[in-house]
C-alpha cells in the first residue's frame, strides 16, 4: 500500500520501546467535526496490516458519522498487541498522553480488544475519550443495544423495500455472530415474530439464543448458504467476498458487522445479484449515535430517538440507488461525498 497517497488528514505512528508501545492513530477527516472512533488492541499479522486496518476503519467512521448527520469526523487508534509489553494501565495511559497532545482533533473509545477499564486509564490523561465507567454507552451495554436496535430498524426498512411490508412474521432471518450486538438483535427480531437461524463459533452463545428465542442453530460454515429472507452478518468484516457472494440464498443483507464488503466492487456484485444490501456504516450507526449524544449532552431517550432515524436514512439510500440505477453501496458513498464536499 502507498501510505503517502491516501486521502486521510493525519497518520501518526507512536513507539515507546521502554514500555513496548507500538500504536497508530489515523485521523481520516475533521471536516465535519473532531475525529471520533474507538481504539483497537489487536495482534496483527504485519505492521502494514495494522496501518491498513486503522486507515480503513477511520474512513468508515467519517462515512458513518456524516451519513448519520453527526457533527464528527472519523478517526481510529490501534495498539499492536505483542509479547513482553507493559501492563494495560501503562500502555493506555501512554496512548492517552498522545491523544491529549492532539488537543481534541481525535476522540477515542472502545473497540475490538478494549474495554471500559482501558478507557478509564486513558481518561486519567485526557478528556478526549468516551466509553469510560458510568458513561451513557457503558451502562447495561447500551451502545450494543442501540446498535442492535438500529440494525433491527434497518432490517424493517429493507423488508419494506423488497416485500412492500416491514412485517417480520414468517420471515427467516439468518444471524451470523451472537455476541453483544447479535444477541440483542435476536431479541428484537424474535419479539417482532421473525424465524431465526443462528450461528456462532462459540457454542454456548448459540445454545443461549436457541433456548431463549427458539432459534434454529446452524454451523458457522453453512449460515451463508442457508435459504433465508435476510442474512445478517454480526461477526466479522470482509464477509462479502468473491468466495461467499455466490453462496448467498437471500433477498437482503443487513447486519451490524463493520466493513462487510471485502472490496467496494462486492457492493456492485450484490446489486447485480438482485440482493438488497443495507450499507454497513448506515445500518450499524447506533453505537456512534450513542457516543455522540454522550459527547454533545443528552440522555438515553435522546439517543434512542436519534437511532430511530436510521430507518429513514436507509430509505433515502435505497431511493437514491433506485433513482440513479446504482448499487446501494455506491448510493450511500455518493451521499457522504456530497456532504463532505459541501
Ligand atoms: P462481539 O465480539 O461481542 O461478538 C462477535 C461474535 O461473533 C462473537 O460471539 C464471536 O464468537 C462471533 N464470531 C466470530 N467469528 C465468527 C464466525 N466465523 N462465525 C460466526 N460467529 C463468529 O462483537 P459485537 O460488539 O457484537 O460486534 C459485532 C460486529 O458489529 C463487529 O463486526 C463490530 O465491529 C460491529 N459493530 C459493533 C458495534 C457495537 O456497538 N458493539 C457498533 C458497530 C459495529
Amino acid at each position: 500500500m502507498d501510505v503517502w497517497n491516501q486521502s486521510y488528514e493525519q497518520l501518526i505512528f507512536l513507539q515507546d520501546r521502554s514500555i513496548g508501545l507500538k500504536a497508530i492513530i489515523a485521523i481520516d477527516s475533521t471536516k465535519l467535526g473532531p475525529s471520533l472512533g474507538g481504539c483497537r488492541f489487536w495482534q496483527y499479522a504485519s505492521d502494514e496490516a495494522a496501518v491498513l486496518d486503522a486507515l480503513r476503519l477511520a474512513q468508515g467512521m467519517t462515512y458513518k458519522s456524516a451519513i448519520s448527520g453527526l457533527p464528527f469526523g472519523g478517526g481510529k487508534a490501534v495498539i499492536l498487541s505483542q509479547p513482553g509489553q507493559s501492563s494495560r494501565e501503562i500502555l493506555f495511559r501512554a496512548l492517552g498522553q498522545h491523544i491529549q497532545n492532539l488537543q481534541g482533533s481525535y476522540i477515542t473509545g472502545m473497540d475490538l480488544g478494549t474495554d471500559v477499564s482501558d478507557m478509564d486509564w486513558v481518561r486519567l490523561e485526557t478528556p478526549y475519550v468516551t466509553d469510560v465507567s458510568g458513561s451513557l454507552g457503558a451502562v447495561n451495554d447500551f451502545t450494543a443495544k442501540m446498535t442492535a436496535y438500529g440494525v433491527f430498524l434497518g432490517i424493517q426498512a429493507s423488508l419494506k423495500t423488497v416485500y412492500g411490508s416491514e412485517n417480520m412474521q414468517q420471515k427467516i432471518i439468518a444471524v451470523q455472530g451472537l455476541g453483544k450486538v447479535g444477541y440483542q438483535l435476536c431479541r428484537y427480531l424474535k419479539h417482532a415474530g421473525a424465524e431465526l437461524v443462528v450461528t456462532d463459533v462459540d457454542s454456548k452463545r448459540v445454545k443461549k439464543v436457541v433456548e431463549e428465542f427458539g432459534a434454529i442453530p446452524c454451523k458457522p460454515d453453512v449460515i451463508m448458504r442457508t435459504p433465508c429472507d435476510v442474512f445478517s452478518p454480526c461477526a466479522l468484516g470482509g464477509i462479502l467476498n468473491d468466495f461467499t457472494l455466490g453462496q448467498l440464498d437471500c433477498s437482503i443483507v443487513a447486519g451490524a458487522a463493520n466493513n462487510q464488503l471485502a472490496e467496494s466492487r462486492h457492493g456492485e456484485k450484490l446489486h447485480e445479484l438482485g440482493i438488497l444490501y443495507a450499507p454497513d456504516y448506515v445500518i450499524n450507526a447506533g453505537g456512534i449515535i450513542v457516543t455522540s449524544v454522550e459527547l454533545i449532552g443528552g440522555d438515553a431517550a435522546t439517543a434512542q430517538q436519534k437511532v430511530e432515524k436510521i430507518n429513514g436514512t436507509l430509505m433515502n439510500v435505497f431511493q437514491a440507488a433506485d433513482e440513479h440505477g446504482i448499487s446501494t453501496a455506491a448510493a450511500a458513498n455518493r451521499i457522504v461525498e456530497q456532504l463532505l464536499k459541501g
